[in-house]
């Protein structure tokens, strides 16, 4: 397929004042992997104004979903966020990304770590049926400021568990863990606390963080990477990559600026 394909915005859904969610229509030639992005956006001025964006949707899914920021002056996402049903998505058909399951080596259980739209490549992966062959739980743990910015929470507590081929695998292993920091919430805390005072764990009833055992995924702000990064690499967790599977990988969540 050449480089860039014009898809159509199929539908459109505001979370929040600063958080949305479209679809568009998949060009049969676009493949990619689980926990992947590409580069999307509109055409602006006559050039396309593209930006990175995690897939949302699984692989096997006839349309493509993404999960977004609105950033007021940002110069994609102003724009962005005013797409409607009809209007031409701008997709790069060459997605790419570290967040994918063979950069992994074998584990016991995985986390999926993401604060707000580092979520979105989280989805992909937890509707993937090759998850939950490899590990025995699957721990989603997602960390907002707010109640209203858990996005997705009725996807992952009611449709997956009832979905019609994926969810007895959901079901049994995909645990769900969100975290609020800035409003009370039964979880409370980001998500470097509640891995150092071992909350997680407590919380959900699995063992502590074992660089032997347990396998890692994180996006979020370059703030929460740093920090989440040096706390596994402190437990003695190492990176992986294409060439040299690991132990945890890590991609930057999507932030506009
Ligand atoms: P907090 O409310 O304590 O800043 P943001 O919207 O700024 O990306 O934040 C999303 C979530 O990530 C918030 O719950 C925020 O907590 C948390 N967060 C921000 N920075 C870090 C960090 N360095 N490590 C872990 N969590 C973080």
């Amino acid at each position: 397929m050449s480089a860039i394909s014009h898809e159509e915005v199929t539908s459109v859904h505001h979370w929040t004042e600063s958080l949305f969610t479209f679809t568009t229509t998949r060009n049969a030639g676009f493949r990619f992997q689980n926990g992947q992005f590409a580069m999307i956006g509109l055409e602006v001025d006559g050039r396309p104004l593209l930006r990175a964006y995690s897939l949302a949707s699984a692989n096997y899914e006839e349309q493509l979903e993404f999960f977004s920021i609105k950033v007021p002056d940002g110069p994609l996402t102003s724009r962005l966020q005013h797409v409607k049903v009809g209007d031409r998505i701008l997709v790069n058909g060459k997605p790419t990304g570290t967040l994918v399951l063979a950069n992994l080596t074998p584990g016991r259980n995985l986390y999926l770590m993401a604060t707000g739209t580092g979520l979105a490549p989280f989805l992909s992966i937890i509707k993937d049926p090759e998850t939950y062959e490899r590990y025995d739980k699957v721990v989603l743990v997602h960390g907002c400021r707010t109640i209203a910015e858990l996005a997705y929470d009725k996807l992952i507590t009611q449709d997956l568990p009832g979905h019609e081929f994926l969810g007895e695998l959901v079901a049994e292993k995909l645990v769900y863990h969100p975290t609020v920091t800035r409003e009370p919430f039964r979880n409370h805390g980001r998500l470097t606390d509640i891995i150092i005072t071992r909350r997680l764990f407590e919380e959900t009833g699995l063992d502590t963080l074992d660089p032997a055992h347990d396998r890692m995924m994180i996006c979020g702000s370059p703030a929460m990477l740093k920090d989440l990064v040096g706390i596994v690499r402190d437990m003695g967790f190492t990176e992986g990559n294409s060439n040299h599977p690991g132990q945890y990988v890590i991609e930057k969540a999507f932030v506009e600026k």
